[in-house]
């Protein structure tokens, strides 16, 4: 394994009398790693429920920083790259490691934008066979696991060229799959995507433009989206990436792969959460109840409920996807939908939450999710688009952790273990069937 800073003593662990080296991993930034690859070769396992404290991986990609609230691509702060560098470039330094040249932008953007790269007309078809009712999330899911169907570029797990289209093919796909999936929500005939837009107006006019009008969307909105769509293109190794990466080293193919990502951002303690944070706050809202009953219900271990788009597993001063995110609410909802009081009811639950001595305790502070449901909504999306739209920018990452992880010759297999709770060996009882009457 590589180490950064060179050689360095070993730790030492001593169990029953057999003492064990583990090698010391040092990463460029954030915490040293003990290599504990040959502790099963002494018959031990490591208990660590949730990966919170494993390193599964070695990345190249992004770094998050909890402790000070930073989170960096390739090394660039994402506070910089959201608001100065568009969706695609950010998207292209993710999955080659730099930011482009102009002729690479040109480039890169001609082939995700390239009018040629339409959906095949079997994957429209699939849209009209979707209920009204289906959630967006499992139409996406299924659109991206049927391009395997029409495109072979994504089936040789480790061709890093048919990787690399195949990740082209997806990101030139997905505001084309986000605008079928909110038109089919609503019962509305779907839109044409418009390859001189650029990335967000595109999605934007894919999901409000009425067919067959010019209808563009407006410049501060598209702009907001793009910066979104940066705020959410990676976030190292999270559940959906985790998830990812788990499909790629069984050799699977890059859209399986996509699509069981997909499914776990899907999750309401994940990606989830910015369609939950809306629905706490309208309930809220509607219940006239004090801020102080919600957040006593969360404090209460027999309650199920959580303040939605708090807490994180890495963050623990802030989120810095979040800082962004609040500030483009204030804008934008005051400019799109001043009269939608769910923007005040959050900054209310904000302050109050991060006085309350459990919070602090836990360091439980706004993540990603907790303002961008009300700036979606301001644009116009309804509740259960949030995901597919975080989506939208997450498929950029997870081309680049495919990448990256099928290229590297320290590949193997996911396969946690386990610590076995259940019965030891017994024999099946002869006669069962008499005896349990
Ligand atoms: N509300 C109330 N209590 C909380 C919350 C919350 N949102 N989050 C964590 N806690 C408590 C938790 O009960 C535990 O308390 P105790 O130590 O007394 O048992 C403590 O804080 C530590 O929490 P944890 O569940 O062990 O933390 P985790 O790292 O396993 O979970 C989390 C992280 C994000 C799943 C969790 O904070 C959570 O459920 N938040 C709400 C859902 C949410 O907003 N998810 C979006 C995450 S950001 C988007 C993404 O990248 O996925």
């Amino acid at each position: 394994m590589p180490n950064p800073e060179g050689a360095t003593a070993p730790a030492t662990l001593t169990y029953e009398g057999t003492t064990l080296e583990l090698p010391v991993v040092r990463p460029t930034l954030g915490r040293t790693a003990l290599d504990i690859s040959a502790i099963g070769l002494k018959g031990l396992s490591v208990l660590d429920p949730g990966y919170a404290d494993t390193a599964a991986y070695q990345s190249a990609i992004t770094f998050v920083d909890g402790e000070e609230g930073r989170l960096y691509y390739r090394g660039y702060p994402v506070e910089q790259l959201a608001t100065s560098t568009s969706f695609l470039d950010v998207a292209y330094l993710l999955i080659n490691g730099e930011l482009p040249t102009a002729q690479a932008a040109d480039e890169f953007t001609g082939r995700v934008r390239d009018p040629k790269m339409v959906l095949h007309v079997g994957i429209e078809r699939l849209f009209d066979a979707f209920p009204q009712s289906m959630h967006p999330m499992a139409m996406l899911a299924i659109a991206t696991e049927a391009l395997s169907a029409y495109a072979d570029d994504g089936a040789k797990p480790d061709s890093p060229a048919g990787v690399q289209q195949a990740g082209v093919r997806l990101l030139s796909a997905m505001p084309i799959f986000t605008g079928y999936a909110l038109s089919t929500v609503r019962g509305l005939p779907r839109g044409k995507s418009n390859r001189s837009l650029d990335y967000a107006e595109d999605l934007l006019q894919l999901c409000f433009a009425i067919p067959g009008s010019d209808h563009l969307p407006d410049n501060v909105t598209a702009r907001a989206l793009n910066t979104l769509l940066v705020l959410h293109a990676d976030h190292e190794l999270n559940c959906s990436t985790a998830t990812l990466r788990m499909v790629a080293s069984s050799g699977a193919g890059f859209y399986a792969g996509v699509s069981a990502a997909i499914n776990a951002l899907w999750g309401p303690l994940h990606g989830g959460a910015n369609q939950e944070v809306i629905k706490m706050l309208q309930e809220i809202k509607e219940s006239g109840r004090p801020l102080s009953y919600f957040i006593d219900k969360a404090k209460d271990k027999n309650d199920p409920f959580r303040l939605m788009g708090f807490g994180h597993r890495v963050y623990k001063t802030t989120d810095a996807r979040a800082k962004v995110i609040r500030n483009i609410a204030l804008d934008l909802v005051e400019k799109l939908a001043p009269q939608d009081p769910l923007l005040d009811i959050a900054l209310d639950l904000e302050e109050v939450a991060l006085a309350d001595e459990y919070f602090i305790s836990r360091r439980l502070y706004p993540n990603v999710d907790f303002y961008s449901g009300v700036i979606y909504r301001a644009i116009g999306f309804p509740d259960e688009m949030f995901t597919p739209l975080f989506v939208a920018g997450r498929t950029a990452g997870w081309v680049a952790h495919w990448l990256e992880m099928t290229s590297s010759s320290a590949k193997r297999i996911g396969r946690p273990t386990q610590i076995y709770t259940g019965p030891t060996e017994r024999p099946v009882p002869k006669n069962r069937h008499e005896a349990a009457s």
